[in-house]
């Protein structure tokens, strides 16, 4: 078989390619993740939206499906208590896809799924250890170390955005406090941009935006030269900077890739992040690790690795 389906689902979209032995994403879609009732209903548009695109490339030429989503379990092929996708629960996406579909599917971890894109046919190409951080509606990560996605015992392993960034900080998804992804990610951001706004009279262009702010508003606004877009980009930066000068400590890498949403600010964003890693980190590691921008557009490094785990 020449063709494998790789599916990206994302707390606010679901990405789908096919993609082709030399790993060539020859076509692409997506629709929204959120708006269905029930499992079963994302299922069946999904379900939808994918078949004609298999018909059209020959249903015999397909190996299988792989699916990234968060809080995607690879050993059990089930979705466990994503606090950024609107249902509860364990889902057993894995079967419910394959299905649906009748081809064989596999379910990892989304940032999982793209840190093996990244190695496979990205930045990340001939690392060896290395940190993938998503910056999405969550923050997602995956750790490769001694060039293998660690997986852990029972297949969580990296979950970088539930880690705690601030003491008694901000209430997050998972229902726990201060947790990194609820200052660093697209939708972290805006939360810090709503807070800041209002009790400053700041003059920004963000001001008049009220809920359509999003990340991408704010880096335009901050590449326009807009301070206060500017100083979200900083508080943003800081935060995240300070715990990945501690996730350096664990696994001792040599570059930290940036995908999402969030990421699309690049240097904007990993300036500060740079400044305030290098400041919290431990001595041996200073001015070791390379903060790079995935050069993957949109959601390619998530299907990419997951169609790679179809193979
Ligand atoms: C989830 C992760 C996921 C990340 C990005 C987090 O809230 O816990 O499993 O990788 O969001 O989607
Ligand atoms: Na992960
Ligand atoms: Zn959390």
């Amino acid at each position: 078989q020449a063709l494998a389906l790789g599916i990206d689902i994302g707390g606010t979209n679901t990405a789908f390619g096919v993609v082709n032995r030399r790993g060539e994403i020859v076509t692409k879609g997506s629709m929204p993740t959120r708006g269905h009732e029930t499992p079963h209903h994302y299922i069946a548009a999904l379900q939808q939206a994918l078949q004609p695109i298999i018909e059209q490339a020959g249903r015999d030429n397909f190996v299988g499906a792989g699916i990234g989503a968060p809080n995607g379990n690879f050993y059990s092929g089930d979705i466990v208590f994503a606090p950024n996708l609107p249902w509860e629960g364990v889902i057993p996406m894995a079967k419910m896809v394959s299905d649906a579909l009748h081809m064989k599917a596999v379910l990892t971890n989304d940032a999982n799924a793209a840190a093996v894109g990244e190695m496979t046919y990205g930045a990340a190409k001939g690392l060896k250890d290395f940190i993938l951080v998503t910056l999405g509606t969550g923050l997602g990560s995956g750790f490769v170390a001694n060039g293998e996605l660690i997986y852990g015992h029972d297949g969580f392993a990296g979950e970088l955005g539930h880690v705690i960034a601030v003491r008694n900080g901000r209430k997050c998804g998972c229902g726990r406090m201060g947790c990194l992804e609820t200052y660093a990610s697209a939708t972290g951001i805006v939360r810090t941009a709503h807070l800041l706004l209002a009790d400053r009279d700041d003059a920004t262009i963000l001001r008049g935006q009220g809920d359509e702010i999003s990340a991408r508003s704010i880096y335009i606004a901050a590449k326009a030269g807009d301070h206060f877009a500017l100083e979200l980009m900083e508080y943003t930066g800081r935060i995240l900077g300070q715990t990945l000068a501690d996730a350096v400590a664990i696994t001792s890498p040599e570059a930290i890739i940036f995908f999402g949403g969030l990421a699309n600010a690049g240097e904007m964003l990993l300036d500060p992040v740079r400044a305030h890693m290098e400041a919290n980190l431990l001595n041996i590691y200073k001015n070791k690790v390379a903060l790079i921008q995935s050069a993957l557009p949109d959601a390619d490094a998530a299907i990419l690795g997951a169609s790679a785990l179809a193979w």
